[in-house]
């Protein structure tokens, strides 16, 4: 039986967050059009890929997992058995499925949601959540952390305005217009812990006109909106919010009780500790604050300096001074060092990095003067309430001590190369994503001479609530790329061939995914098709079906020269998650990986690795060119 995930409620709104809302609720007059949602109606619906090609694309992305590929018996034997899910059971699941997606735009939005996101019971930072780390600004307000605060605050709110109002472009990407739909889900929304499944809450932002503050470990409403006239508050206003929060919580000791680090949590044991907290009707109150603040603010007491220090802050920081629930957090350190912290179950990176590449730009052109506010009133703010007995204050220790285990276990390297990026690699006719895609599977190559289960994702924005579709990286072309690179008794032309012969490959799936006719998403909406009690198909059963699913490069690009870090953790124990960016002159790629990864891969060795690949790729291709001219 097909589970009916009534996951989402949306409070205190109609179907369409604005177009409902009453025109005087609006404080401020957003100059321009709605335009944010212009295209919604004319995007396409999410298609459902036809059997014969996904099992056709599917028999081809894993031959390069087995040993003597295309040759081997095993394969061969495999593919027998795709052949006659074809025949027999794949036909009567596929008309279950183009059933269910009859009338829907997005037959997977639920789905997904659920599988990939809602349904999982890792803590979601360091697990699932993703992190930019902010360029420094060198202006006054870039090295104070109460205007830097104020000025982060206010230009979010500028930005969610934008939304509220429709007034923000929406995206074409190549002329194409991608859907905006995330983008009701970043504010005013929340993550909720529950058994077996976690939900999301989305609430009505004109009746929460606040954000939350957390400082000190403590946990402050504070009003970005003047509840009386519904003005927007000025930016002098929100410092004097800001400052007066920082105050307050730093007359006290640290909280010894910090509730944020709760949100830590494995989602089971949040779950529980979430019921419990919400027999207490004050409790029950706080927390319903958190969930519907417009976003969330972290006063840090710390000195980020490093890269490395500064992305481990905004990946999980100290634990405690935050709300991992929700879909905006920002932190700003001692030192106003700042970044962000993205909750991922409604959202993938692209509408946040767009937010918050334009708050940094706009903060680099502020100046102080902007501060200044005549009619500035007493802050506004309230300290929110928790009642902690003793069983929660258990939790919160253990809590504490689990935290610590998780984060301990990860290991980062950072890695940049100076002097080849973007417009080097298109000046040699290549596609600067593949390039880089090929660039990791030749490092990881040479690393464990083999190759991998990898995973890039690829937009399918192109399509009402489109998320994202796996791009198989692993190609039989790929596979000779790095073959060939490693082999001595090849010439450079030769590996060149390969490795366009590779890209090429590459891009070929990248478009089949972004069109939503990848493999991966097909065959999890066929086994959700099955019914209870029914008997699992073969195909579904055989160790490759698992094994070329378990990622252990999980990659992705987002590129910003407003950032100087993002990252994730890796998916599997023995994998490592790969973030890069493709500058014009540069490339960076995180590298995340386990401890005790049980294949013993080190993210500094994967490093090492990456800089010989790019040294031996920029060498070969500069001579190729050279001989070609001559
Ligand atoms: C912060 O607290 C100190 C000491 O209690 C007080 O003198 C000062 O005025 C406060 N500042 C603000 C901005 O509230
Ligand atoms: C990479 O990740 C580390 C640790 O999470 C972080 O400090 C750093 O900023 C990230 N760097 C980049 C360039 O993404
Ligand atoms: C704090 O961060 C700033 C800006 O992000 C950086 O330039 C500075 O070196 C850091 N300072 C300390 C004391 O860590
Ligand atoms: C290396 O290349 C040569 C020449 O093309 C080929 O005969 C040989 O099989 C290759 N070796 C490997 C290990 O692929």
């Amino acid at each position: 039986m097909l589970p009916h995930w009534s996951t989402f409620k949306l409070l205190g709104l109609k179907s369409s967050l604005v177009k409902c809302m009453p025109v005087s609720l609006y404080s401020t007059t957003e100059k321009g059009k709605r335009t944010l949602f212009k295209y919604q109606n004319n995007l396409p619906s999410l298609p459902v890929p036809s059997l014969d090609q996904t099992l056709t694309l599917y028999k081809r992305a894993i031959i390069p997992f087995y040993p003597l590929g295309r040759e081997d018996t095993f394969y061969q034997n495999y593919c027998k058995v795709i052949d006659n899910f074809k025949e027999v059971e794949g036909p009567e699941l596929q008309k279950r499925l183009s059933h269910f997606a009859e009338g829907k735009r997005n037959w997977l939005s639920t789905i997904w949601d659920n599988y990939a996101y809602l349904g999982y019971r890792e803590p979601v930072s360091p697990f699932v959540s993703y992190f930019f780390s902010h360029k420094n600004l060198n202006t006054e307000i870039g090295k104070d952390q109460l205007m830097k605060s104020a000025a982060l605050s206010h230009r979010v709110i500028n930005f969610m305005s934008k939304i509220e109002h429709e007034t923000l472009e929406p995206e074409l990407i190549k002329g194409s217009p991608f859907c905006m739909e995330s983008f009701k889900w970043m504010f005013n929304n929340c993550r909720v812990p529950g058994l077996p499944s976690d939900t999301t809450i989305k609430f009505s932002p004109q009746k929460n006109r606040f954000m939350i503050v957390i400082s000190n470990g403590y946990f402050y409403k504070v009003y970005h909106h003047d509840l009386n006239t519904g003005e927007r508050f000025s930016l002098g206003q929100l410092y004097a919010s800001i400052s007066a929060v920082h105050n307050n919580s730093h007359q006290k000791p640290r909280c010894s009780n910090p509730i944020g680090i709760l949100t830590a949590s494995n989602r089971d044991v949040w779950a529980t500790n979430y019921k419990h907290l919400c027999d207490n009707p004050l409790n029950k109150i706080s927390l319903e604050q958190i969930q519907s603040a417009s976003f969330v603010l972290c006063l840090d007491d710390n000195f980020p300096t490093t890269i490395a220090e500064k992305s481990v802050d905004c990946w999980y920081g100290n634990g405690y001074n935050r709300w991992f629930d929700k879909p905006v957090q920002l932190f700003v350190a001692k030192n106003a060092s700042s970044s962000f912290l993205g909750e991922h179950s409604r959202m993938d990176g692209t509408p946040t990095l767009r937010m918050n590449d334009w708050i940094i730009k706009q903060i680099s052109k502020m100046s102080v003067t902007e501060f200044h506010d005549e009619k500035k009133t007493a802050p506004q703010y309230t300290e929110l309430v928790f009642e902690v007995d003793p069983f929660i204050q258990s939790q919160i220790q253990k809590e504490k001590k689990a935290f610590k285990q998780v984060t301990e276990s990860l290991s980062i390297n950072v890695w940049q190369f100076h002097g080849f990026g973007k417009e080097e690699i298109k000046a040699y006719g290549m596609s600067p994503d593949a390039f880089v895609q090929m660039l990791i599977q030749l490092a990881y190559y040479k690393y464990t001479g083999t190759v991998r289960p990898t995973y890039e994702s690829a937009s399918t924005r192109m399509y009402f609530k489109g998320r994202t579709e796996t791009c198989r990286s692993v190609s039989e072309e790929s596979l000779q790329f790095v073959r060939d690179w490693e082999n001595t008794s090849k010439s450079g032309a030769e590996k060149i061939a390969s490795l366009r012969s590779a890209i090429n490959s590459h891009v070929r799936y990248v478009k089949v995914a972004s069109k939503g006719l990848g493999v991966d998403r097909h065959l999890l909406g066929l086994t959700k098709m099955l019914r209870d009690g029914e008997k699992i198909p073969d195909i579904f059963k055989n160790p490759m079906y698992t094994y070329s699913q378990h990622w252990f490069l999980s990659t992705s690009q987002l590129s910003s020269n407003e950032f100087n870090g993002y990252g994730w953790s890796p998916v599997v124990p023995e994998g490592f998650g790969l973030a890069y960016m493709i500058n014009p002159h540069w490339l960076h790629v995180n590298i995340t990986a386990f401890k005790n990864n049980p294949l013993g891969l080190n993210p500094d060795y994967m490093a090492f690795y990456l800089t010989e690949s790019i040294q031996e790729l920029k060498e070969i291709l500069s001579k190729s060119v050279i001989r070609a001219k001559i």
